[in-house]
């Protein structure tokens, strides 16, 4: 329940860059976004582990479009979200192989929205998890 509201505030967000940006046959996909500015780097711009730091990083970067067929057919949401807030800190990411995306996301937000007094740094690396979850959803292999 709790995520489906956060995916509505999502999608609040997300329509509200549009009317901003004036362009509404062109919807923005903050996840794909994110994705390719923070991620494709490493894993590639399909998630196939193949981007240009693929041969820097000293471990394998995996599939990420075999999220979901490598856990039964089921996207595994939580491995994610703990693999992206840090919270899930597998071999990788431990070291500094794999960026914790959760601290480097509270940190923007800190330099982006600190003029706003109410701001919720926990919302805003919240928002940006749940849409590359999203985002790497849509990049699972059928
Ligand atoms: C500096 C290179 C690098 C960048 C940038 C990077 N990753 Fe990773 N990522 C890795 C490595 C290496 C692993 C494997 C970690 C391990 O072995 O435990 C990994 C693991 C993962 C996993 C875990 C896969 C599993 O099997 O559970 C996910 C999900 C993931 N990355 C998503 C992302 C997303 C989304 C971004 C962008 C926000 C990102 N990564 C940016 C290097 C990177």
């Amino acid at each position: 329940m709790k995520l489906f509201k956060v995916m509505t505030v999502l999608a609040a967000l997300g329509s509200m860059t549009l009317s901003v940006a004036g362009r509404a046959a062109d919807p923005v996909d903050l996840g794909k976004r994110e994705y390719q500015d923070n991620c494709a780097v490493c894993h590639g711009a399909l998630g196939k582990g193949d981007g240009p730091y693929a041969g820097v990083v000293n471990r394998p970067m995996g599939d990420l479009t075999r999220l979901a067929s490598s856990h039964g057919g089921v996207f595994p949401v939580s491995r994610v979200y703990g693999a992206l807030d840090g919270t899930r800190m597998s071999r990788g990411h431990g070291t500094t192989d794999m960026p914790i995306w959760g601290t480097i996301y509270k940190i923007r937000a800190a330099q982006n929205l600190v003029d706003i007094p109410s701001y919720d740094p926990d919302a805003f690396v919240r928002a940006r998890i749940l849409a590359l979850i999203d985002y790497l959803f849509q990049l699972q292999e059928k």
